[in-house]
Parts: C-alpha cells; sequence; structure tokens
C-alpha cells in the first residue's frame, strides 16, 4: 500500500491523499459504505461503483467467520472474488462487533471468549486468531485486534484495556508479518489507538501506535456516545501525534457533520452504518438537510427526492412514491434510500476533497456545517 499526500488546506488540518492498493486507487478523504456480512445491505456492486461512486467498502470479520465461514471464503478465493467488488476492500477485526454483539463474553490477556449471536456457538478470538483470520478473507487492509472501550469508561479500566490493546497490537504485527497475503494480492494492517476521553491515554496510545511505524493508522474507541466536541478533542490530540505521510482512519464515524469535523482535523478515512442503516428506516441525508420521508408531509410531493442530488435515483423517483416503499415495507424503498444516502456521504466527502485541493476547505465546511447541524 502505498499514501500519497496532495495537498493540505491552508486554514485547517485537512489534508487530500490518494491511497493505492493492489485493488486500485483510493482518493482521500474517503467515506468507506459497510458491507458487513460481504454485502452493502440492499446494494448492488455496479451501484456502488457506477452510481454511488464507492472506491473502497468494509466487511466485518466477526461476521464473515461466522457465515459464510472460512471454508467458503477460501474456496472462493477471498472476499474480492466472493462479493464481486473488484475495488479495495478493508475488514474490521471484531474489536468492536465482539463487545457489541456476541454474548457471555470473557476478556483475559490471551483473547476474548464468546458466544456466536447466531447459534451460540463457544468461540475465542486471539490476536493471533484474528490475523490468520483476515489473512483468509482477503481485504486489502485488515485491522489490529482491539478493544473499543464504552462510554463512560472509568481511567483505570481504560488505562488497563489500552495497554492490553498495545500489548495485542504487538502481537497482531508478529503475526501478520511473519504469515503471507493468500491470494496473490498485498495486504496491510493498520493499528488502532484508544485511551477512552482521556487526553493523556490518548497521546500516549497514538505515540505508541505511531512507534509501530506500520503503512496507516487508525482511531477507535470514539462515537460511542460521547459528545461530539469530547470525540473531536481526542481526534485532534491524536492526529497531531500520527505521521502526517500515513492515512488516518476514524472508526464508526459518523453524521455528516462528524464526517467535515473531523476531516478538518485531518482525518482521510471513515465508515458508519448510519446512512445504510437509516435509509431502511426512512431517514434521508441531503444537501438541504435531513428528511424523513415517512412524514405525511411527503405523501403527495411528486418532486425529486434530491433535485441536487447525484445519484439517479434522486432525479428519478418522487419523495411521494419513496415515502410509499418505505411505509409498505418494499424492498425497493431500502435499495433506493441505501443508494441515495451512500451517494450523498460519497458525494460531501469528494466536494471536501476538491475543496481542500482549492484552498477554501475551512470556509466551505463551515458553511455545509450550518445547512447539515440537524440534531438526529
Ligand atoms: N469500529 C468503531 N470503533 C471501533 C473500535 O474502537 N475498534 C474496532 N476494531 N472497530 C471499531
Amino acid at each position: 500500500m502505498k499514501f500519497k499526500l496532495e495537498a493540505t488546506d491552508p486554514k485547517s488540518n485537512a489534508r487530500a491523499g490518494l491511497v493505492t492498493t493492489d485493488h486500485g486507487t483510493i482518493e482521500t478523504p474517503i467515506f468507506m459504505p459497510v458491507g458487513t456480512a460481504a454485502a452493502v445491505k440492499a446494494v448492488h456492486k455496479h451501484e456502488l461503483i457506477e452510481d454511488i461512486k464507492a472506491q473502497i467498502i468494509l466487511g466485518n470479520t466477526y461476521h464473515l467467520y461466522l457465515r459464510p465461514g472460512l471454508d467458503i471464503l477460501e474456496k472462493a478465493g477471498g472476499l474480492h472474488s466472493f462479493n464481486g467488488f473488484t475495488r479495495p476492500q478493508l475488514t474490521d477485526s471484531g474489536g468492536y462487533q465482539v463487545y457489541s454483539l456476541a454474548d457471555s463474553r470473557k476478556i483475559s490477556e490471551s483473547g476474548v471468549s464468546f458466544k456466536s449471536h447466531i447459534d451460540g456457538m463457544k468461540l475465542f478470538f486471539t490476536p493471533e486468531r484474528v490475523m490468520d483470520i483476515q489473512r483468509t478473507i482477503g481485504a486489502d487492509i485488515i485491522m489490529a485486534f482491539d478493544e473499543c472501550t464504552p462510554y463512560p469508561c472509568d481511567y483505570e479500566y481504560a488505562k488497563n484495556s489500552m495497554e492490553r490493546t498495545h500489548r495485542w497490537l504487538k502481537r497482531c504485527c508478529e503475526r501478520f508479518d511473519g504469515t503471507d497475503a493468500k491470494y496473490g494480492y498485498d495486504q496491510t494492517l493498520f493499528p488502532i489507538v484508544q485511551g477512552s476521553t482521556y487526553t493523556d491515554l490518548r497521546k500516549q496510545s497514538a505515540e505508541f501506535i505511531a512507534s509501530q511505524n506500520r503503512e496507516g493508522n487508525a482511531i477507535g474507541g470514539l462515537s460511542v456516545g460521547e459528545p461530539a466536541e469530547e470525540m473531536y478533542a481526542m481526534t485532534d490530540v491524536v492526529t497531531a501525534i500520527l505521521p502526517k505521510d500515513k492515512p488516518r482512519y476514524l472508526m464508526g464515524v459518523g453524521t455528516p457533520v462528524n464526517i467535515l469535523e473531523n476531516i478538518a482535523l485531518g482525518i482521510d478515512m471513515f465508515d458508519c452504518v448510519m446512512p445504510t442503516r437509516n435509509a431502511r428506516n426512512g431517514m434521508l441525508f441531503t444537501s438541504e438537510g435531513i428528511i424523513n420521508i415517512r412524514n405525511a408531509k411527503w405523501q403527495d410531493d411528486f418532486s425529486p427526492i434530491d433535485p441536487n442530488g447525484t445519484s439517479y435515483v434522486d432525479s428519478g423517483y418522487s419523495k411521494a412514491y419513496l415515502r410509499h416503499l418505505i411505509i409498505s415495507k418494499e424492498i425497493l424503498g431500502a435499495q433506493i434510500a441505501s443508494i441515495h444516502n451512500l451517494a450523498f456521504y460519497l458525494w460531501l466527502v469528494g466536494e471536501a476533497r476538491k475543496h481542500i485541493i482549492a484552498g477554501d476547505f475551512a470556509s466551505w465546511k463551515n458553511t455545509m456545517v450550518k445547512k447539515l447541524d440537524y440534531r438526529l
């Protein structure tokens, strides 16, 4: 993997860059649609590529390990062959899902034991095992096995957990560096900064993560219920320490405003279930603000979903029609709304990139934040 820093904004820490993997180049800042179980819910690959302009998508180790399982993924020739998304893919390590989904979870120095949320099967993930699993899944970028601490989290717990995440990282690096990619293209491992909402822990973690000298770095443990101002404060502390010549990925963030503010703080990569999950419930993100399409006021509004939208669904269907589909639980409603929201997120980061390159990101960002600053 290579990273080329192309431009930095004169009035903020925003950056534009290029991340190159064996499956192609990603223009940053970028948003990665979430495809947990080898699928971005309700969205075809040609829609992802042609319409939404997705450059990279994200899968989850925990889900893929449980279903379809490693045998099938290996037989398929890896994740790209399996789901047909030929552009870059990233897998999260399960260091979040194990904590949020699995039952009867027990954490120890060696790893985490838990029960599958699907069939109750007892499982044990160690840092080494999670590296082996991600080698078999075959994403271009894979994540270290960490613990995502909840919010609020007391200082002692946050410190001990962060230190264990650091020890696990060393084990991840050792296993990753001691094994080969399976499918003829390279993989790279990103470590994850933790430390909850404590400035000193975040600094310590960022320094440790930077010292491991991997090709890119991630920030975890944010957007877990803390006020946005605390999230931004932590991002700011960490980006000041992480190397400038490597991509920075903020995990699980966020609203359009969260994304813009974190781009201003020097983040290059984002993922979040919000655009797809909220789409299925009828919440649409548009250039003029948020719309709940279930609202009765849209029932006879035959205007396009979003006249300023970049996707064909925006002009191809009316608000009244989409409202009908969502209310009736027609599958097509979830498809249209998901394409719309993802296209909006990709449009937003694409515009951010253009403004960073043009040198006027900070003022554009402030205008956009005012337009988009709805409370969810
Ligand atoms: N997704 C959102 N936050 C996190 C985190 O802290 N760790 C991991 N592995 N994934 C995440």
